[in-house]
């Protein structure tokens, strides 16, 4: 049985990439230590790779780097930190650079998320997210950057999503922010591509198993319905999105960078169709 929110690791996995194609790489992962980040750290291990997954919950981050170190016999540092604060950014990153000697990938998976309608949303809500999303993003980006990527060149992938192709209700802030870091990723892959760094954004829908659904209504009534809205008539899975972040990093991506890799089933092209619709469900969350 998962534990609360599933932040295991999986019993048995089937390499569709070859399993060194990272080999010996290392992956600094913000949010590495829970969902979606957790689960990248686990398939970027399973291909090679020594990981440092960070974020604010000390307890969370060490229990998740012994089933990573468990379940793939690579190596795991937790390190906390709090993307909002450039000092504790600088001290995670040297801390990296000095237990591994390098940085190779670097994923930007932090975030923050909540319902509200944007009558109610406090400046300082709105401000929140994006600190977190966005300029953490970015700051993150330019300390390793600064530190490592510049003068060794890597790969960056940005945790994004598709909550503002359409105008998503309830969503202003994590949309507005996801968009930033969307503009961060096409911005930064043309002024460090000359670094040899490769910046992309991926953007997964809506991924059973993980906090960002619980909070976009997971565990409601309507999951049901919708789960209509996607084309592919399921949700994704964490290993779904582990996946495609192999794949940006790997070789076979070698000359794609700035672009927006939308993993969702298809749901974005026809979710955000009827606003009364989804202002009803929004209002009954
Ligand atoms: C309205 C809210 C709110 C809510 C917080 N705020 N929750 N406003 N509705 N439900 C407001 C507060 O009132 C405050 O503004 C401001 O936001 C900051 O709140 P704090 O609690 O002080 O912030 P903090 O402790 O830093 O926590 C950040 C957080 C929290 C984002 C609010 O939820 C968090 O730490 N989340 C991390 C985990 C998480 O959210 N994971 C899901 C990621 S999924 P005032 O004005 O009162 O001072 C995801 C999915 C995206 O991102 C896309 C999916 C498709
Ligand atoms: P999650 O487990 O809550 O992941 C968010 C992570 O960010 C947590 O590990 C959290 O850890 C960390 N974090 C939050 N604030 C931070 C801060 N200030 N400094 C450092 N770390 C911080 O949720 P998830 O659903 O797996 O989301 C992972 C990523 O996927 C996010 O970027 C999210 O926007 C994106 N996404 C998710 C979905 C989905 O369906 N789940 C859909 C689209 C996009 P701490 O609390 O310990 O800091």
């Amino acid at each position: 049985m998962a534990a609360e929110h599933d932040d295991y690791c999986l019993k048995e996995y089937s390499h569709t990439f070859l399993p060194d194609v990272l080999k010996d790489q290392v992956a600094f992962i913000t949010g590495g230590g829970s969902g979606i980040g957790m689960r990248i750290a686990e398939i970027l291990m399973r291909h090679g790779c020594d990981t440092v997954i960070c974020s604010r919950k000390g307890k969370r981050l060490e229990e998740a780097a012994v089933r990573l170190r468990e379940a793939t016999g690579r190596r795991c540092v937790p390190v906390v930190v709090d993307v909002r604060q450039s000092k504790q950014v600088k001290e995670a990153v040297t801390s990296a650079l000095n237990q591994f000697g390098k940085i190779d990938i670097l994923i930007n998976g932090a975030a923050g998320n909540f319902l509200s309608p944007a009558s109610s949303l406090s400046p300082n809500g709105f401000r929140t997210v994006m600190e977190i999303d966005a300029i953490g993003a970015y700051t993150v980006s330019k300390t390793v950057y600064d530190l490592w990527m510049k003068e060794h060149g890597g790969n960056i992938v940005n945790i994004s999503a598709t909550l503002y192709y359409t105008g998503t209700v309830l969503q202003v802030h994590a949309g507005a922010a996801k968009a930033a870091i969307d503009a961060v990723t096409r911005h930064l892959a043309v002024e460090w591509g000359p670094d040899n760094i490769r910046v992309n954004s991926l953007a997964p829908g809506p991924i059973e198993g993980t906090e960002g659904f619980r909070k976009l209504g997971g565990r409601s009534p309507y999951v049901k319905s919708m789960v209509e809205t996607i084309p592919m008539k399921r949700f994704g899975t964490r290993t779904e999105i582990a996946e495609a972040v192999v794949y940006l990093c790997s070789p076979s991506a070698s000359y794609i960078t700035g672009s927006i890799l939308v993993v969702d089933g298809g749901q974005w092209m026809v979710s955000g169709r009827s606003l009364s619709e989804m202002m009803s469900r929004a209002s009954k969350l």
